[in-house]
């Protein structure tokens, strides 16, 4: 099997829909490979340097995009290690600042062409799993099975509340759901591979279901790539 022909599962939607964690699960119990598109956005934000970022000048970040390099590193069980230029930056790229920074580029035409070839290269047999936001619009339009993750805003803030926390990271309810809101709206409302459903995704409301009903009721839209 070739690259082009290996099966593809798009898994769009707003950030905090469980993306993510619904993503990486589905990809281990297929074998499959697994893309984090976000993260390819927020390690252009950082090795930016997004406390400096001037988001007028498309030449500098273009050039920027091009030279960033980014790896993932699977680490047995838990949440891949993302290097950026050869530094484990898996951290620094999780932050809310990282995420606005990235929403804040990623409004950005030329730098979305910059990422679209790196991010159609994950494509490989025996199958990828594309976790972003244009997955199934703009990269993958072919792609053999679609899915939008929904969840309502109070919702998505709770759950990122409950991660920070677990963290130690001290937050508010209210400003993750000021954020969330931002996000949605920058995300959904730009020119370029806004956040919308492909016209052929299947939309999940995960809206108070548990992670593995959520990943149950993606594999069941797959029957015959179940290993
Ligand atoms: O999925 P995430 O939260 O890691 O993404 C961070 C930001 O990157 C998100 O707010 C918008 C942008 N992004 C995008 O525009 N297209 C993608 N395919 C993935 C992320």
């Amino acid at each position: 099997m070739n690259a082009a022909s290996a099966p593809v599962l798009t898994i769009d939607g707003p950030s905090g829909s469980g993306k993510g964690t619904i993503s990486r699960l589905v990809a281990g119990r297929l074998g499959w490979h697994y893309l984090d598109s976000g993260a390819l956005y927020r390690a252009v934000a950082v090795a930016a340097g997004w406390a400096v970022l001037d988001l007028s000048d498309h030449a500098a970040l273009v050039r920027c995009t091009q030279a960033t390099e980014v790896a993932f590193r699977d680490t047995p069980g838990g949440e891949p290690r993302v290097l950026v230029n050869g530094v484990d930056a898996t951290d620094e790229l999780r932050t809310e600042t990282a995420g606005a920074a990235a929403s804040a580029i990623a409004a950005i035409p030329e730098v979305r062409a910059a990422l679209t070839a790196r991010q159609r290269a994950f494509s490989r047999p025996p199958g990828l799993v594309a976790d972003g936001r244009d997955m199934g619009t703009v990269i993958f339009p072919e792609a053999t099975f679609k899915v939008f993750l929904t969840a309502s805003a109070e919702e998505r803030a709770h759950r990122r509340y409950k991660q920070l926390k677990d963290k130690g990271v001290s937050v508010t309810i209210d400003g993750l759901l000021q954020e969330i809101v931002a996000r949605d709206a920058r995300d959904a409302n730009r020119a370029v591979a806004p956040l919308r459903p492909a016209p052929d995704a299947v939309l999940i409301d995960t809206t108070g279901l548990a992670v593995e009903a959520v990943v149950a009721r993606v594999l069941e839209l797959m029957p015959a790539s179940r290993p």
